[in-house]
């Protein structure tokens, strides 16, 4: 699989996240890549959205990972800080690349060589004019 869509509008990057959910199953790692601002957390709310989450999402940077119980788990993985899968480990994290169950969103994936590589879709964001977005999802 590999679609690419414009989101024009917030709303139309959480839609697309919707979308994403109905399609993701337990075990899956699914990449977000683009710049700061570009929509990465925007997308995840939507995936959180459509796994029936109702907790509020908020961008995991200075907790590095945050779970949500929605139809399945949600766990939300901020990978900015951290640089090597050793670092990951040590905070337990490798446990959730890939989970056990649930499914795993990690923003910053191109901070962590061989990350992109494991995982299941790969979202690459980029920034138009205006406030468009190019969203390229591919699955390996
Ligand atoms: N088309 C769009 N898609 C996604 N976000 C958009 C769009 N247009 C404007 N925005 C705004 O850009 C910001 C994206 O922030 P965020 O999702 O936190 O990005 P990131 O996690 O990549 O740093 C939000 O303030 C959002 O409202
Ligand atoms: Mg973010």
């Amino acid at each position: 699989m590999n679609k690419t869509i414009i989101a024009h509008t917030p709303s139309e990057m959480e839609e697309i996240g919707i979308e994403l959910a109905s399609i993701l199953t337990d075990g899956m790692v699914v990449s977000l890549v683009g710049p700061l601002g570009s929509g990465k957390t925007t997308l995840c709310k939507g995936i959180a959205k459509g796994l029936l989450i109702t907790d509020v999402v908020v961008s995991p940077s200075y907790m590095i990972a945050r779970s949500y119980q929605g139809r399945m788990c949600m766990h939300h993985i901020d990978a900015y800080r951290v640089s090597t899968l050793d670092e990951l480990a040590e905070v337990g994290l490798d446990d959730y690349l890939p989970p056990e169950s649930g499914v795993s969103i990690v923003e910053w994936p191109d901070r962590i060589d061989g990350l992109i590589e494991i995982s299941t879709f790969q979202v690459t964001i980029e920034l138009l004019e205006d406030e468009d977005r190019r969203v390229n999802i591919s699955k390996q």
